[in-house]
């Protein structure tokens, strides 16, 4: 276990006792890995599922347990005040619920009722237990505070249960803790808390027959970043992803699309109810018009039958045009490859969006990439430019540009 550096960011990792406890492990050593300092504090409940020798041997120091240790030192204020963020994983229904009403009754709550710096939990159990209308509400509760509620991942529970409860993946949970952590100061009160925005990302694929589809270059990495960076800022994100193969990010719900068709339904039924709407993903504009059931074949002899294509419907337009939530903000994305600026100025006029994020691509520029460069034209008549960089870094100035409308 290597020391941490003098001035490491300083951070408390809460466990409560459910079964998921065990993963957290793996969230601890991605923790001390990067070079955080973290504090360890388990609950009683948890020290059942997973012994202080455990906490104590990943974190390179003893786990704080107890609220009546080491007096002198008064753990259970001083271990909330001096971090620089605090991540409960897992939360259980209990632990949320003594967190929403102030409890203090071990040192777990103790270090939430203290700490001045950025919250996160990522609850895990029972469905039932998490769509009960108490958890709902303290999570609410906790949202509306500012704190960072992870929605749980969809599969198998303990036991032969299946559903929405189960921890997500301690790398995904991780990279919402990295995420807040950049924000900074920014990061105390999530500006998204309580929204519920609708990310599309990917390419969509048109069936020419069982074998063949016109598909473009979209990796999906920017509206998977945008997604990302929304659930850190609070958010409650649907994904829309059109053929993606990256991991589901940690608190987003995501649904699979393969065609164009497929993603509009899937986009304007998740929007029903969003505050936000990215349109991130390349959908094609043309599918063909004829869907052969059987593979076409080459005929000898015989040049092949030119494909007929017709439109796909237009989704931002639609839905820029036809708001299905009053004071929603509609965000689009163009990918252009000559006159950038202008051609983007007339789209964004076309499409009736709010926001539209205006980027160069080619075959060797933005698609696959972690990076990309872009301005952002509004339709107000401002323009963001946003320097070459992450991904997550233009997704950030799209989320401040949509929480500044949001109010
Ligand atoms: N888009 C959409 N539905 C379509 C086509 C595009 O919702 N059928 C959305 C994309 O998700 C993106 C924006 O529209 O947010 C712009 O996509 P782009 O392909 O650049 O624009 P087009 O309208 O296809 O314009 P053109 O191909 O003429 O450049």
């Amino acid at each position: 276990m290597v020391e941490p550096a003098e001035g490491a960011v300083r951070v408390v990792l809460g466990v409560s006792g459910g079964i998921a406890a065990y993963k957290a492990c793996e969230l601890l050593r991605r923790l001390t890995e990067s070079g955080h300092r973290v504090q360890v504090v388990p609950t009683a409940s948890a020290l059942r599922f997973v012994g202080e020798a455990t906490w104590a041997a990943l974190s390179g120091r003893p786990a704080a347990t107890e609220v009546w240790a080491s007096v002198h030192d008064v753990p259970h204020v001083r271990i909330g005040q001096t971090a620089d963020l605090v991540v409960v994983a897992p939360a259980t229904a209990d632990t949320l619920a003594r967190a929403a009403h102030g409890l203090a009754d071990d040192l777990l709550t103790n270090t939430l009722l203290t700490a001045r710096c950025p919250v996160v939990f990522a609850p895990a159990m029972h469905t039932e237990m998490w769509e009960h209308p108490a958890t709902q509400e303290n999570v609410a509760t906790l949202r509306r505070r500012g704190c960072v509620v992870v929605e749980p991942a969809v599969g198998r529970l303990t036991g032969a249960d299946t559903g929405k409860g189960r921890l997500p993946d301690p790398a995904e949970i991780f990279e919402v803790c990295r995420r807040v952590l950049a924000r900074g100061a920014a990061g105390v009160r999530a500006d998204l808390a309580g929204r519920h925005v609708v990310v599309s990302a990917g390419g969509t694929r048109e069936p020419l027959d069982p074998v063949r589809f016109l598909g473009n270059r979209s990796s999906g990495r920017q509206g998977y970043a945008l997604a990302r960076v929304a659930v850190a800022r609070g958010a409650r994100v649907t994904l829309v992803a059109a053929n993606t193969e990256l991991p589901d990010p940690a608190g987003v719900d995501v649904l699979r699309v393969g065609t164009a068709a497929q993603l509009r339904e899937a986009v304007l039924k998740a929007a029903a109810d969003a505050d936000a709407l990215v349109m991130a993903a390349a959908v094609a504009d043309f599918r063909p018009a004829r869907y052969a059931e059987g593979k076409i074949k080459k005929a000898e002899g015989r040049d092949p039958d030119p494909v007929a294509l017709v439109r796909n419907p237009d989704i931002l337009a639609e839905v820029s045009a036809d708001r299905p939530r009053a004071g929603q903000v509609v965000v689009g994305f163009a990918a252009e490859t000559d006159d950038v600026l202008a051609n983007g100025r007339a789209k964004l006029a076309r499409k009736g969006c709010d926001l539209l994020v205006v980027n160069e691509v080619g075959e060797r520029r933005t698609f696959g990439e972690d990076t990309n460069e872009a301005v952002v034209l509004a339709a107000d008549g401002t323009e963001t430019a946003v320097p070459h960089g992450p991904k997550e870094a233009l997704a950030d100035t799209v989320w401040d540009l949509v929480a500044a409308r949001l109010g």
